[in-house]
Protein backbone atom coordinates (compact mmCIF):
# COMPACT_ATOMS: atom_id res chain seq x y z
CA UNK A 1 0.00 0.00 0.00
CA UNK A 2 1.71 3.39 -0.76
CA UNK A 3 -0.08 5.68 0.96
CA UNK A 4 1.32 8.65 -0.62
CA UNK A 5 -0.04 8.01 -3.86
CA UNK A 6 -2.97 6.91 -2.31
CA UNK A 7 -3.68 10.43 -0.73
CA UNK A 8 -2.03 12.04 -3.69
CA UNK A 9 -4.64 10.58 -6.24
CA UNK A 10 -7.53 11.19 -3.88
CA UNK A 11 -6.92 14.58 -3.58
CA UNK A 12 -6.66 14.95 -6.79
CA UNK A 13 -10.11 13.75 -7.09
CA UNK A 14 -11.21 16.38 -4.54
CA UNK A 15 -9.68 19.66 -5.79
CA UNK A 16 -11.00 22.55 -6.77
CA UNK A 17 -14.75 22.88 -7.64
CA UNK A 18 -14.79 20.00 -9.82
CA UNK A 19 -16.42 16.23 -9.09
CA UNK A 20 -16.74 12.90 -10.49
CA UNK A 21 -18.96 11.67 -13.64
CA UNK A 22 -20.34 8.31 -12.50
CA UNK A 23 -21.04 6.50 -16.30
CA UNK A 24 -20.55 2.82 -14.80
CA UNK A 25 -24.07 1.98 -15.05
CA UNK A 26 -23.78 -1.95 -15.16
CA UNK A 27 -25.21 -3.61 -18.56
CA UNK A 28 -28.35 -4.06 -16.84
CA UNK A 29 -29.33 -0.01 -15.66
CA UNK A 30 -27.83 1.39 -18.82
CA UNK A 31 -30.22 -1.10 -20.90
CA UNK A 32 -32.96 0.46 -18.67
CA UNK A 33 -32.00 3.60 -19.07
CA UNK A 34 -31.83 3.41 -22.76
CA UNK A 35 -35.48 1.38 -22.98
CA UNK A 36 -36.66 4.16 -21.39
CA UNK A 37 -35.09 6.32 -23.79
CA UNK A 38 -36.37 4.65 -26.71
CA UNK A 39 -32.81 3.66 -27.11
CA UNK A 40 -31.63 -0.16 -28.52
CA UNK A 41 -29.61 -1.95 -25.93
CA UNK A 42 -26.60 -3.16 -27.66
CA UNK A 43 -22.94 -2.97 -26.90
CA UNK A 44 -22.60 -0.61 -29.61
CA UNK A 45 -25.13 1.76 -28.58
CA UNK A 46 -23.80 2.00 -24.97
CA UNK A 47 -20.35 2.50 -26.79
CA UNK A 48 -21.78 5.36 -29.20
CA UNK A 49 -23.17 6.73 -25.62
CA UNK A 50 -19.42 6.40 -24.03
CA UNK A 51 -17.90 8.25 -26.66
CA UNK A 52 -20.43 11.06 -26.50
CA UNK A 53 -19.91 11.56 -23.19
CA UNK A 54 -15.70 10.95 -23.00
CA UNK A 55 -15.50 13.38 -26.03
CA UNK A 56 -17.26 16.29 -24.51
CA UNK A 57 -15.39 19.20 -24.93
CA UNK A 58 -14.51 21.14 -22.13
CA UNK A 59 -15.80 18.37 -19.43
CA UNK A 60 -12.51 18.67 -17.72
CA UNK A 61 -13.28 22.27 -16.49
CA UNK A 62 -15.97 20.17 -13.96
CA UNK A 63 -15.04 16.74 -14.02
CA UNK A 64 -11.73 15.50 -11.91
CA UNK A 65 -12.60 11.97 -12.46
CA UNK A 66 -14.95 9.50 -14.27
CA UNK A 67 -15.94 5.84 -13.35
CA UNK A 68 -16.48 3.68 -15.85
CA UNK A 69 -17.90 0.07 -16.32
CA UNK A 70 -15.79 -3.17 -17.23
CA UNK A 71 -17.68 -2.93 -20.42
CA UNK A 72 -16.50 0.62 -20.92
CA UNK A 73 -12.41 0.66 -19.59
CA UNK A 74 -11.95 -2.15 -23.17
CA UNK A 75 -13.90 0.47 -25.29
CA UNK A 76 -12.84 2.71 -28.23
CA UNK A 77 -14.13 6.02 -29.92
CA UNK A 78 -14.75 5.14 -33.45
CA UNK A 79 -10.86 6.51 -34.18
CA UNK A 80 -9.76 3.75 -32.49
CA UNK A 81 -8.85 5.20 -28.75
CA UNK A 82 -9.10 3.48 -25.64
CA UNK A 83 -11.98 5.95 -23.76
CA UNK A 84 -9.34 5.48 -20.43
CA UNK A 85 -7.02 7.50 -22.42
CA UNK A 86 -9.37 10.12 -23.84
CA UNK A 87 -10.31 10.82 -20.20
CA UNK A 88 -6.62 10.99 -19.24
CA UNK A 89 -5.62 13.43 -22.20
CA UNK A 90 -8.20 15.75 -20.84
CA UNK A 91 -6.93 15.63 -17.36
CA UNK A 92 -9.72 13.49 -16.34
CA UNK A 93 -8.58 10.43 -13.86
CA UNK A 94 -10.39 6.96 -14.65
CA UNK A 95 -11.99 4.30 -12.10
CA UNK A 96 -14.06 1.84 -12.35
CA UNK A 97 -16.50 0.59 -10.67
CA UNK A 98 -15.77 -3.32 -9.31
CA UNK A 99 -18.84 -4.44 -7.64
CA UNK A 100 -20.46 -6.84 -9.47
CA UNK A 101 -23.86 -5.85 -8.98
CA UNK A 102 -26.46 -7.27 -6.13
CA UNK A 103 -28.77 -9.86 -4.88
CA UNK A 104 -31.61 -10.50 -2.58
CA UNK A 105 -30.02 -11.24 1.02
CA UNK A 106 -30.51 -14.82 2.33
CA UNK A 107 -32.83 -14.56 5.34
CA UNK A 108 -34.24 -11.30 4.31
CA UNK A 109 -35.04 -11.16 0.63
CA UNK A 110 -36.34 -7.86 0.05
CA UNK A 111 -32.73 -6.53 1.19
CA UNK A 112 -30.15 -6.72 -1.08
CA UNK A 113 -25.87 -7.61 -0.71
CA UNK A 114 -23.49 -6.79 -2.67
CA UNK A 115 -21.71 -8.99 -5.00
CA UNK A 116 -18.07 -9.33 -6.16
CA UNK A 117 -15.12 -9.65 -3.56
CA UNK A 118 -14.20 -12.98 -5.30
CA UNK A 119 -10.78 -12.76 -7.20
CA UNK A 120 -11.43 -8.88 -7.08
CA UNK A 121 -7.63 -8.89 -5.85
CA UNK A 122 -7.23 -10.05 -9.73
CA UNK A 123 -9.38 -8.10 -11.13
CA UNK A 124 -8.16 -4.75 -8.94
CA UNK A 125 -4.03 -5.26 -10.72
CA UNK A 126 -5.62 -5.92 -14.08
CA UNK A 127 -7.44 -2.38 -13.47
CA UNK A 128 -4.23 -0.71 -12.61
CA UNK A 129 -2.65 -2.19 -15.29
CA UNK A 130 -4.96 -0.39 -17.51
CA UNK A 131 -4.90 2.93 -15.98
CA UNK A 132 -7.89 3.28 -13.75
CA UNK A 133 -6.61 4.92 -10.14
CA UNK A 134 -9.91 4.72 -7.70
CA UNK A 135 -12.87 2.24 -7.92
CA UNK A 136 -16.16 2.26 -6.74
CA UNK A 137 -18.28 -0.16 -4.69
CA UNK A 138 -21.98 0.58 -3.65
CA UNK A 139 -23.97 -1.25 -1.14
CA UNK A 140 -27.76 -0.23 -1.07
CA UNK A 141 -30.11 -0.15 2.40
CA UNK A 142 -33.58 -0.16 1.59
CA UNK A 143 -36.01 1.48 4.36
CA UNK A 144 -39.33 -0.23 4.90
CA UNK A 145 -40.86 -1.80 7.71
CA UNK A 146 -38.39 -3.17 10.07
CA UNK A 147 -35.82 -2.80 7.34
CA UNK A 148 -33.13 -2.27 7.24
CA UNK A 149 -32.39 -5.35 9.23
CA UNK A 150 -29.24 -5.00 11.42
CA UNK A 151 -27.61 -7.90 9.50
CA UNK A 152 -27.80 -6.05 6.49
CA UNK A 153 -26.53 -2.88 7.39
CA UNK A 154 -23.52 -5.20 8.65
CA UNK A 155 -22.75 -7.54 5.78
CA UNK A 156 -22.71 -4.47 3.18
CA UNK A 157 -20.79 -2.21 5.50
CA UNK A 158 -18.06 -5.58 5.74
CA UNK A 159 -18.08 -5.75 1.98
CA UNK A 160 -17.27 -2.37 1.55
CA UNK A 161 -14.19 -2.20 3.64
CA UNK A 162 -12.82 -5.71 2.67
CA UNK A 163 -13.35 -3.91 -0.81
CA UNK A 164 -11.77 -0.90 0.40
CA UNK A 165 -8.76 -2.71 2.22
CA UNK A 166 -8.08 -4.89 -1.57
CA UNK A 167 -8.32 -1.48 -3.19
CA UNK A 168 -5.89 0.51 -1.27
CA UNK A 169 -3.39 -2.87 -1.51
CA UNK A 170 -3.30 -1.94 -5.13
CA UNK A 171 -2.62 1.53 -4.63
CA UNK A 172 -6.10 2.15 -6.40
CA UNK A 173 -8.40 4.69 -4.12
CA UNK A 174 -11.84 2.99 -3.14
CA UNK A 175 -15.00 5.07 -3.18
CA UNK A 176 -17.44 3.46 -0.57
CA UNK A 177 -20.94 4.16 -1.61
CA UNK A 178 -23.38 3.00 1.08
CA UNK A 179 -26.73 3.95 -0.40
CA UNK A 180 -30.36 4.22 1.40
CA UNK A 181 -32.40 4.14 -1.27
CA UNK A 182 -34.84 6.90 -2.15
CA UNK A 183 -37.81 4.32 -2.54
CA UNK A 184 -40.85 4.31 -0.84
CA UNK A 185 -42.75 6.93 1.74
CA UNK A 186 -40.09 7.34 4.34
CA UNK A 187 -39.77 10.67 6.42
CA UNK A 188 -36.49 12.34 6.22
CA UNK A 189 -36.04 12.11 9.96
CA UNK A 190 -36.10 8.23 9.30
CA UNK A 191 -33.86 8.39 6.40
CA UNK A 192 -31.53 10.45 9.00
CA UNK A 193 -31.83 7.32 11.33
CA UNK A 194 -30.68 4.89 8.58
CA UNK A 195 -27.97 6.85 7.07
CA UNK A 196 -26.04 7.46 10.10
CA UNK A 197 -26.54 3.72 11.03
CA UNK A 198 -24.87 2.91 7.98
CA UNK A 199 -21.94 5.29 8.19
CA UNK A 200 -21.19 4.88 11.39
CA UNK A 201 -21.13 0.75 10.99
CA UNK A 202 -19.13 1.47 8.32
CA UNK A 203 -16.49 3.17 9.48
CA UNK A 204 -15.94 1.03 12.38
CA UNK A 205 -15.83 -1.92 9.54
CA UNK A 206 -13.08 0.46 7.81
CA UNK A 207 -11.16 0.75 11.05
CA UNK A 208 -11.59 -3.13 11.59
CA UNK A 209 -10.03 -3.75 7.94
CA UNK A 210 -7.35 -1.02 8.76
CA UNK A 211 -8.25 1.36 6.10
CA UNK A 212 -6.06 4.11 5.18
CA UNK A 213 -8.77 7.16 5.42
CA UNK A 214 -7.01 9.85 3.44
CA UNK A 215 -6.47 7.62 0.40
CA UNK A 216 -10.74 6.84 0.69
CA UNK A 217 -13.78 8.56 -0.55
CA UNK A 218 -17.15 8.13 0.94
CA UNK A 219 -20.18 8.39 -1.91
CA UNK A 220 -23.38 8.73 0.99
CA UNK A 221 -26.89 9.75 -0.33
CA UNK A 222 -28.14 13.05 0.66
CA UNK A 223 -30.95 12.62 3.58
CA UNK A 224 -33.67 13.31 2.01
CA UNK A 225 -37.74 11.66 2.33
CA UNK A 226 -38.52 8.69 0.27
CA UNK A 227 -39.76 9.55 -3.24
CA UNK A 228 -43.30 8.51 -2.47
CA UNK A 229 -43.47 11.05 0.63
CA UNK A 230 -46.19 13.37 0.00
CA UNK A 231 -44.31 16.01 1.77
CA UNK A 232 -41.58 17.72 0.18
CA UNK A 233 -38.52 18.87 2.76
CA UNK A 234 -37.19 22.51 2.09
CA UNK A 235 -33.92 22.54 0.59
CA UNK A 236 -32.51 24.04 3.69
CA UNK A 237 -34.55 20.87 5.42
CA UNK A 238 -32.38 18.55 3.00
CA UNK A 239 -29.15 20.82 3.23
CA UNK A 240 -29.07 20.74 6.78
CA UNK A 241 -29.76 17.34 8.12
CA UNK A 242 -27.36 15.84 5.77
CA UNK A 243 -24.32 18.05 6.52
CA UNK A 244 -25.57 17.01 10.20
CA UNK A 245 -25.34 13.64 9.46
CA UNK A 246 -22.14 13.82 7.52
CA UNK A 247 -20.67 15.80 10.63
CA UNK A 248 -21.45 13.66 13.58
CA UNK A 249 -20.43 10.56 11.61
CA UNK A 250 -17.58 11.01 8.94
CA UNK A 251 -14.38 11.49 10.04
CA UNK A 252 -11.88 14.57 9.18
CA UNK A 253 -9.50 12.54 7.98
CA UNK A 254 -11.17 11.13 4.79
CA UNK A 255 -9.89 12.69 1.68
CA UNK A 256 -13.77 13.89 0.65
CA UNK A 257 -17.53 13.39 0.30
CA UNK A 258 -18.85 12.52 -3.22
CA UNK A 259 -23.00 12.56 -3.21
CA UNK A 260 -24.93 10.46 -5.54
CA UNK A 261 -27.67 11.94 -6.82
CA UNK A 262 -30.18 9.06 -6.36
CA UNK A 263 -33.32 9.87 -8.43
CA UNK A 264 -33.41 14.03 -7.41
CA UNK A 265 -33.71 15.62 -10.65
CA UNK A 266 -30.58 17.43 -11.79
CA UNK A 267 -31.99 21.07 -10.50
CA UNK A 268 -32.65 19.49 -6.92
CA UNK A 269 -29.18 17.68 -6.53
CA UNK A 270 -27.72 20.70 -7.68
CA UNK A 271 -29.46 23.08 -5.26
CA UNK A 272 -28.81 20.84 -2.57
CA UNK A 273 -25.17 20.46 -2.77
CA UNK A 274 -25.45 24.47 -3.23
CA UNK A 275 -26.94 25.30 -0.05
CA UNK A 276 -24.98 23.05 1.88
CA UNK A 277 -22.01 25.24 0.87
CA UNK A 278 -23.83 28.33 1.18
CA UNK A 279 -24.92 27.51 4.53
CA UNK A 280 -21.61 24.84 6.17
CA UNK A 281 -19.20 25.66 3.69
CA UNK A 282 -16.16 27.14 6.90
CA UNK A 283 -17.37 24.47 9.18
CA UNK A 284 -16.81 21.20 6.38
CA UNK A 285 -13.79 19.54 7.08
CA UNK A 286 -13.43 17.45 4.08
CA UNK A 287 -14.22 18.63 1.17
CA UNK A 288 -17.87 17.82 -0.34
CA UNK A 289 -18.86 17.26 -3.74
CA UNK A 290 -20.71 15.36 -6.39
CA UNK A 291 -20.56 12.21 -7.72
CA UNK A 292 -23.47 12.14 -9.91
CA UNK A 293 -24.88 9.72 -12.71
CA UNK A 294 -28.24 10.43 -13.85
CA UNK A 295 -28.20 14.21 -12.19
CA UNK A 296 -25.33 14.74 -14.78
CA UNK A 297 -26.56 12.19 -17.46
CA UNK A 298 -30.05 12.43 -18.07
CA UNK A 299 -30.85 15.65 -20.10
CA UNK A 300 -28.39 14.61 -22.34
CA UNK A 301 -29.44 11.08 -22.79
CA UNK A 302 -33.05 12.45 -23.53
CA UNK A 303 -31.57 15.17 -26.33
CA UNK A 304 -29.04 11.92 -27.65
CA UNK A 305 -31.97 9.98 -28.92
CA UNK A 306 -29.16 7.84 -30.40
CA UNK A 307 -28.68 10.12 -33.26
CA UNK A 308 -25.45 11.44 -34.52
CA UNK A 309 -26.73 14.67 -35.71
CA UNK A 310 -27.69 15.14 -31.68
CA UNK A 311 -24.39 14.24 -30.29
CA UNK A 312 -23.15 17.79 -29.99
CA UNK A 313 -26.34 19.00 -28.67
CA UNK A 314 -25.92 16.62 -26.03
CA UNK A 315 -22.38 17.34 -24.96
CA UNK A 316 -23.80 21.04 -24.54
CA UNK A 317 -26.20 19.40 -21.95
CA UNK A 318 -23.85 17.52 -20.37
CA UNK A 319 -21.30 20.01 -20.03
CA UNK A 320 -23.82 22.30 -18.76
CA UNK A 321 -25.39 20.25 -16.14
CA UNK A 322 -21.47 19.40 -14.84
CA UNK A 323 -20.91 23.11 -14.70
CA UNK A 324 -23.99 23.61 -12.53
CA UNK A 325 -22.55 21.05 -9.56
CA UNK A 326 -19.62 22.46 -9.86
CA UNK A 327 -20.80 26.23 -9.58
CA UNK A 328 -22.96 24.08 -6.35
CA UNK A 329 -19.78 22.82 -5.09
CA UNK A 330 -18.33 26.62 -5.24
CA UNK A 331 -21.52 28.35 -3.51
CA UNK A 332 -21.96 30.29 -6.54
CA UNK A 333 -25.19 28.41 -8.12
CA UNK A 334 -28.46 30.12 -9.01
CA UNK A 335 -32.15 29.31 -10.44
CA UNK A 336 -31.13 32.17 -12.92
CA UNK A 337 -27.63 30.65 -14.15
CA UNK A 338 -29.56 27.29 -14.07
CA UNK A 339 -31.43 28.16 -17.39
CA UNK A 340 -30.17 26.40 -20.86
CA UNK A 341 -30.39 28.25 -23.75
CA UNK A 342 -33.86 26.39 -25.43
CA UNK A 343 -33.04 23.94 -28.10
O1 LIG B 1 -24.05 3.99 -7.98
C1 LIG B 1 -24.69 4.94 -8.34
C2 LIG B 1 -24.08 6.00 -9.13
O2 LIG B 1 -22.70 6.00 -8.94
C3 LIG B 1 -24.70 7.31 -8.81
O3 LIG B 1 -25.88 7.32 -9.53
O4 LIG B 1 -26.34 9.74 -9.21
O5 LIG B 1 -27.86 8.26 -10.52
O6 LIG B 1 -27.69 8.02 -8.04
P1 LIG B 1 -27.01 8.41 -9.29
Amino acid sequence: MNTEELKQTADALMAGDKGLLAMDESLNTCNKRFKEAGLPQTEEYRRKYRQLIVTTPGLAESISGAILFDETIYQSTDDGVLFIDVLKKAGIIPGIKVDEGTTAMPGSPDEKITNGLEGLDIRLNNYYGLGARFAKWRAVMTIGKNLPTEANIQANTEALAKYARLCQEDDIVPIVEPEVLMDGDHTIERCYEVTENAIKELFKQLEKQGVYLPGLILKPNMVIAGKDNHHKNSTDEVASATVKCLLANVPHEVAGVAFLSGGQTPQEATRHLHEMHVKFGKELPWPLTFSFARAIQQPALDIWKGKDKNVKAAQDMLAFRASMDSAARAGRYSVDLDRYPVL
